[in-house]
């Protein structure tokens, strides 16, 4: 087993799944069709026929809420197994059944468990409430990256690159001499970076409410979860005036395996209610702002370390660690750790 599965994977904003669609994504080397029925429920089932392999998503979804195969017929329901066959005496084969993957919708995502179902515990989903657009204003994306997900998760566990490959838009000069702690709180992973004193760019003064060229102070949080769910909680302040007197911006950075080498990446901006009426706009234009650097700075800077890298083990090409890695490093011990007790599992249950 290459994945952990004893986690929860996201799969799709709520939105990008609706009444009547069905819609195909490779997750962990596995295709699902991922659609909701009449009430609303999103489901996931395996994206092919147990007849002749076809994929289920280019059939229909039946008024009587089944999914129907495009290419002989079969009809399953949600969850998974073969309800109706249109020929001869209509016997349902035995084995005419699709796996289905448990989903939990909360906050407006998805998550996907891969694992035993009988395992699946929604209680593990971490907590993304700070952007649930039922009590923040938020604007969401979706990027589709050629770099392994554990690359995108270093990436955001070590926002010193911001100073050299965001430098008109996130960096500033003062990002390398940052603060940073890294604390473990269980099983999640938080990086603590705090920058002083530094002129923001137009795009971040802008966002947090400052005047051009006012010295500002800057803290951003990283919060880690096994697999690769992260959340960026940033704050800025006038320089010295403390934290509390800032604008807090949450910005979920989610990412998700679709093979070892290619990502499905999910972000958002999200502006606390409290901070005024026009925050709809502000998240529709701070997002539409992270857009340009997330999609021509730091996916080709990922695709590119991918490409360098091949098929080789990260571990194996002997990198080089600096102390900004030091939340990155603790992330991949913590999954790699996590890899092998789920491959121990499987192994015991064989
Ligand atoms: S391949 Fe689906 S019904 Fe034949
Ligand atoms: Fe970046």
């Amino acid at each position: 087993m290459t994945y952990a599965t004893s986690v929860w994977y996201m799969a799709a904003w709520s939105d990008e799944i609706t009444i009547g669609t069905l819609r195909h994504r490779k997750l962990l080397d596995q295709d699902l069709v991922l659609f909701r029925d009449d009430q609303g429920r999103a489901h996931a089932l395996h994206d092919r026929c147990p007849h002749r392999f076809a994929p289920l998503h280019l059939g229909n979804c039946t008024a009587a809420g089944t999914l129907q195969c495009k290419y002989h017929g079969l009809e399953f329901d949600s969850q998974g197994q073969c309800v109706h066959n249109p020929h001869g005496n209509g016997s349902i084969p035995r084995n005419a059944r699709v796996r289905s993957y448990p989903l939990v919708e909360r906050h407006g995502i998805v998550w996907a468990w891969f694992g035993e179902p009988e395992l699946a515990d929604p209680a593990a989903i971490p907590d993304y409430g700070h952007a649930d657009a039922a009590t923040a204003w938020v604007a969401r994306r979706y990027l589709h990256v050629k770099a392994n997900y554990v690359l995108e998760t270093d990436n955001i566990l070590d926002l010193s690159h911001i100073q050299y490959l965001h430098p008109s838009t996130l960096g500033t000069a003062a990002v390398s001499q940052a603060q940073t702690e890294v604390v473990l709180e269980g099983e999640t992973v938080w990086c603590r970076r705090t920058i002083r004193g530094e002129t923001p760019s137009p795009f971040l003064a802008r966002n947090f409410g400052l005047a051009p060229g006012e010295p500002a102070d800057r803290w951003l949080d990283v919060r880690w979860d096994a697999a690769s769910s992260l959340l960026l909680l940033v704050s800025m302040s006038a320089a010295g005036a403390g934290r509390d007197r800032g604008r807090t911006i949450a910005i979920p950075h989610i990412f998700t395996p679709e093979t070892r080498t290619t990502t499905h990446y999910w972000f958002a901006s999200a502006f606390s209610r409290a901070d005024g009426d026009d925050g709809q706009a502000r998240a529709d234009a701070h997002v539409e702002g992270l857009l340009h650097p997330f999609a021509t700075e730091d996916m080709p800077m990922l695709e590119a370390q991918q490409s360098r890298m091949g098929d080789a083990d990260f571990w194996s090409l002997r990198p080089v660690l600096m102390a900004t890695d030091a939340a990155a490093v603790r992330a991949r011990r913590l999954l790699d750790t996590r890899i092998q007790r789920d491959n121990q599992a499987v192994a015991l249950r064989a």
